[in-house]
């Protein structure tokens, strides 16, 4: 039987959780698979988290040379997040011939490129399954189940921390300082929850899975990132009386050559699937132009549904003979002949706020005289001031904003409180 050894780098939620999927399913794997994969070492400095998981302590240590130089290990699982020293120690793996299983999208997302020289010159294997909607196997759809297909449009909601926290406001009305603590507690949210409430977490699954999708590099400042934190209740429970359900939205589209790729909160009507996808669930619709459209839910944060995401690339990197990297130009950020939309178009819901003596009618009729067509409006007075909620049809950004510039000139208007796209 082939036998393969496996370094883990750190043993934090989601290194416990592949530790303890290896160790519990290893003769299935044996069975099933062909290859035995042992643990060889781990990097971790909390000697009592490898006690809590029964790792043998002769295994265990902080030296990244006893992975780089020990001949057994041919796979390293990384699982330290953020940058450095994630990208060191594994850019030195790689260059040591062993291939790399991660779940760290802010690496992956900012640093493939080089991640790919050192992989190129290691002869060795980048998998980074786990990076992206947890334990749901998008990436392995995007590259080996959808080949046949010019992919037109990759939509989901691919952030379990800020799914939780507007499921819970929504279903509960809880506040959103509350909702962020549990979804922290329950090991959803990174180190820092900015990068999850603030779409950057999004952001970096959107660079990567719209690159794989459209075959072409969408660097990170290609994605237009707009996180959850001004989000206020009144507005989820408007966008609730007009049968809306808001998400945070990772968007990437190819119309025609010309992409986009947004992270952005949304109003998805509640008859949508996406609408379904509650708490710390994810789920990721593609279109492709022969298939249609497909789409994978699953829980996207957590310890063993992502550790089943880093086992599966283990087992992958483990049985690959030959190891391939991205199908395109991946050598650099740049990219030159790929045009980029920014200039978005959406139908929006807005909330505009204004005084009690004001006439509310004047700012609809404003936003109305300078091109922007009202489907729906609701006049809604408060006990010291008058909401009017509305929603647009597709309208351009530039349209839009031009518009909404404008109605500060009106009377007693207090100002734009709430703009939401809306995705149908
Ligand atoms: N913080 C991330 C999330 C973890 O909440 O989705 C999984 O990438």
């Amino acid at each position: 039987m082939k036998k393969v050894g496996v370094a883990l780098l750190g043993l934090g939620t989601v290194g416990g959780g592949t530790y303890r999927i290896l160790e519990a399913n290893r003769e299935m794997i044996k069975k099933y698979q062909g290859v035995d994969l042992t643990v060889e070492h781990v990097l971790e400095k909390n000697l009592e988290r490898c006690k809590q998981l029964g790792v043998d302590e002769s295994i265990v240590s902080t030296d990244i040379n006893n992975v780089l130089n020990n001949p057994k290990i041919k796979i390293v699982a990384e699982f330290f997040g953020g940058i450095e020293p994630a990208k060191t120690f594994l850019i030195k793996s790689l260059e040591a011939g062993k291939s790399i299983v991660t779940a760290n999208k802010e690496l992956v997302a900012k640093y493939w490129h080089e991640l790919e020289v050192a992989a190129k010159k290691g002869k060795a294997g980048i998998y980074f399954e786990a990076s992206c909607v947890g334990g749901v196997p998008i990436i392995r759809t995007l590259i080996e189940g959808m080949q046949g297909n010019n992919i037109q449009s990759i939509k989901g909601i691919v952030n379990g921390t800020t799914n939780y926290i507007l499921t819970k406001m929504a279903d509960t009305g809880a506040n959103y300082a509350d909702a962020l603590r549990e979804a922290q507690e329950l090991g959803y949210a990174e180190f820092n929850p900015t990068a999850d409430v603030e779409g950057y977490d999004a952001s970096y699954k959107l660079s990567i899975l719209s690159s794989l999708a459209f075959r072409t590099k969408v660097p990170l400042d290609k994605v237009s990132r707009e996180g959850i934190s001004t989000v206020k209740v009144e507005d989820i429970e408007y966008g609730k009386e007009l049968g809306m359900t808001l998400k945070l939205l990772a968007i990437g589209k190819n119309t025609n050559g010309k992409i986009e790729a947004r992270v952005h909160p949304t109003f998805v009507e509640n008859s949508s699937q996406l609408a379904l996808v509650k708490g710390s669930f994810n789920a990721v619709s593609v279109v492709g132009d022969a298939v249609g459209e497909i789409m994978e839910y699953g829980r996207g944060a957590g310890d063993l549904p992502t550790g089943s995401a880093i086992v599966s690339d283990i087992v992958y990197a483990a049985l690959k003979t030959r190891h391939t990297l991205s199908n395109f130009n991946n050598t650099t950020d740049q990219v030159s002949n790929r045009k980029f939309i920014f200039d978005y178009v959406t139908e929006n819901y807005l909330r505009v706020d204004v005084g009690l003596g004001a006439n509310p009618n004047a700012v609809v009729s404003l936003l109305k005289k300078h091109g922007v067509k009202l489907s729906n409006v609701s006049i809604k007075p408060l006990e010291d001031k008058v909401s009017i909620v509305m929603l647009t049809e597709s309208i351009k950004d530039s349209k839009l904003n031009n518009a909404i510039s404008l109605l500060s000139s009106i009377s007693g208007v207090i100002g734009l409180q709430a703009r939401i796209r809306i995705e149908r």
